[in-house]
């Protein structure tokens, strides 16, 4: 990283200030940045030792490592930012964009920090982190049903806030309380009520956005083109998002939760092959997942322990769950004793808790991650049923004792999404695509990180023949380097190579994402491994 801000240095800044270059071109370097910062900024109220963070600075390991939620991308040789940016105010967001672009820098933006692949906090280039976890106010409208959200808040923040005002109002965002709504809505957001109510983002009425010239837009003044791509098109593409306004959604102020845990020897494999022909079809006030766990025993026993767990979320009471389970599921063996009535945000908490107990509100409001290990996770869809010797074969992978944990996460599309069109927003996963399948690994040694990435290939070529085809899908929110990436300074080397993983997160939006790109980032200052690239309008057809 110094070796490139040095270079950076001297081809330009010492050509000019040749006097400067002696004292030490780095530092001044930065001095020149963060005034710049501060020039530009008009809240200047902030002390300059918790706006910015640089490499000497005391707080710059701690605000960096605070939101790193995959420490595979928390080794020594992970490349480092030049400085963190913690800004509270937006003209500090703005400030941030023009500076990094007079200096040369690229900008990771970060919420939540929860990409797969840590794309919000790592780069190989010079680059600096703007980390918007000051940017975290919620308000709620019960009056209007709406929010207005900044990205740096988290889910949980936001089930915790409505739950405050309204036990009647909710809103369709993801499992975990630490999900950042910046990266979360910015590829389309998939929860609990997604058959009721669609992705996060098909509940985005208006936004905030800092674009690449440090102005801000909102819906009216950014256009309906840039207000599409922002709501599916993933994070680190479009600008910067500052803040969402959300349409809140109406939920039962009781609903019922359960958690059922079935051992390979209750029948559960059986039980996983058959969920595929109900939840996607069932009323869309039920949602039940599908999981699977494969790890090693606890020290006292031996052997590989593999699970499946049902995690459910029905808007309505115990009795109607009950009845309909008995219509549509007998199986499942669902009994009044399982059924865990509660409020919505109860049954957020519920959820966030890894679905053990729904009794302490507060765990919504926790930033700091349950377990922070090493990961690896790949999507699918499964456009239909997965055959019982096809998902043998997985469940014969998963015994693999080399393996820390894998897990198979199915949740069910249906309902609700069954309604909304590709195009309508950046995802375009909807009807036709009723199951959407989570791959995860997860361990704790750096030395398994390669037989666990290849691990991972290897599964996931062997899904090939079951899945969705040409493309074969994946979901923007579940990052995959794998798939492809442009260069290390997002210039992708061929059109052809981003449109592998374009095509496979978002379809025929693709080619929409790239011309709204080209209209409002040509030069292409706002980019990543796997951003959009900018392109032409097609012409003819
Ligand atoms: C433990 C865990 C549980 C998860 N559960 C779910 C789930 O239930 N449902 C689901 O759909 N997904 C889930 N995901 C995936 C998650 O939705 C994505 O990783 C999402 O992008 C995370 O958002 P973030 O703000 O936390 O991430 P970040 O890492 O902060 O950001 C993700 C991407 O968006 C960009 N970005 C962040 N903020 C902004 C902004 N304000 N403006 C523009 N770009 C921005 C970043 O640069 C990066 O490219 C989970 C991930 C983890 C690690
Ligand atoms: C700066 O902070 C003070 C005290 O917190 C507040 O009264 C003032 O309005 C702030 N100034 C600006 C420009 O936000
Ligand atoms: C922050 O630093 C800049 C120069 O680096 C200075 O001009 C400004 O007054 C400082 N602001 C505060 C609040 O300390
Ligand atoms: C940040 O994380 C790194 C790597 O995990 C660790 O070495 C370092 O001590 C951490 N810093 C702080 C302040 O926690
Ligand atoms: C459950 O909900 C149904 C439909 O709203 C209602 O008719 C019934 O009285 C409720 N039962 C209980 C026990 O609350
Ligand atoms: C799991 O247990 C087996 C048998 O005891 C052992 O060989 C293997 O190394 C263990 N795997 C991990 C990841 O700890």
């Amino acid at each position: 990283m110094k070796y490139f801000w040095k270079c950076y240095c001297y081809s330009f800044i010492s050509l000019i200030l040749l006097s400067l270059a002696t004292l030490g071109c780095g530092s001044n370097n930065m001095e020149d940045f963060v005034d710049c910062i501060y020039v530009h900024s008009s809240n200047n109220n902030d002390s300059n030792s918790t706006l910015i963070h640089t490499p000497s600075s005391s707080s710059y390991s701690y605000v960096l490592n605070f939101s790193i939620r995959n420490l595979r991308f928390s080794e020594p040789q992970t490349p480092k930012p030049v400085a963190i940016i913690t800004p509270s105010h937006a003209s500090q967001v703005q400030a941030t964009v023009i500076c990094c672009k007079s200096h040369g820098l690229q900008i990771r933006t970060r919420s939540g920090g929860h990409d797969f692949e840590g794309r919000s906090y790592v780069a190989n280039v010079p680059f600096v982190l703007i980390d918007l976890i000051n940017l975290n106010s919620i308000t709620i409208d019960v009056e209007d049903e709406t929010a207005w959200v900044q990205s740096g808040a988290t889910v949980g923040e936001l089930y915790y806030k409505i739950g405050e005002k309204s036990r009647t109002l909710g809103f369709p965002a993801g499992f975990k309380a630490t999900i950042g709504l910046g990266g979360f809505l910015s590829g389309g957001g998939i929860g609990m009520m997604v058959r009721k109510y669609g992705l996060g983002a098909d509940n985005v009425v208006d936004a905030y956005v800092v674009d690449r010239n440090g102005r801000v837009v909102n819906r009216y003044s950014m256009g309906e083109d840039l207000f599409w791509a922002i709501r599916g098109g993933g994070g680190g593409s479009f600008g910067i998002v500052l803040a969402w306004k959300l349409r809140l959604v109406q939920v039962p102020s009781i609903v019922t939760s359960f958690a059922l845990h079935k051992t390979w020897d209750q029948n559960a494999a059986n039980l996983i092959y058959r969920w595929q022909y109900i939840a996607p079809w069932v009323d869309q006030d039920l949602f039940i997942s599908a999981w699977v766990t494969a790890s090693n025993s606890s020290k006292d026993e031996s052997g590989r322990i593999m699970e499946a767990s049902f995690f459910s979320l029905f808007l309505g009471n115990a009795t109607e769950l009950l009845s309909l389970m008995e219509k549509t599921f007998p199986e499942l063996g669902l009994k009044k004793k399982d059924c865990l009535e509660m409020s919505w945000v109860e049954s957020m908490a519920f959820s966030a808790s890894g679905f053990v107990s729904a009794k302490s509100l507060e765990l919504l409001l926790d930033r700091t991650p349950v377990d922070n290990g090493r990961y690896k996770t790949k999507s699918d869809y499964a456009t239909e049923p997965i055959s019982e010797t096809a998902l043998k074969g997985m469940w014969e992978r998963f015994k693999d004792e080399e393996l820390e944990t894998v897990q198979l996460i199915l949740i069910p599309f249906g309902g609700k999404m069954n309604e909304i069109s590709e195009s309508e927003t950046p995802s375009p996963h909807r009807a036709g695509y009723p199951i959407h399948i989570g791959y995860y690994l997860t361990w704790q040694q750096p030395n398994a990180d390669s037989r666990n990435l290849e691990w991972a290939r290897e599964l996931h070529d062997y899904m090939t023949p079951f899945v969705s085809k040409s493309p074969r899908a994946a979901y923007v929110n579940y990052r995959d380097l794998d798939m492809g990436t442009n260069n290390d300074d997002g210039v992708p080397t061929r059109y052809k190579e981003a449109s592998l993983w374009g095509h496979r997160y978002f379809g025929n939006n693709f080619e929409r994402l790239m011309e709204v790109k080209m209209k409002v980032d040509p030069f292409n200052f706002f980019r990543h491994e796997q951003s959009i690239p900018p392109a032409p309008p097609r012409v003819g057809i």
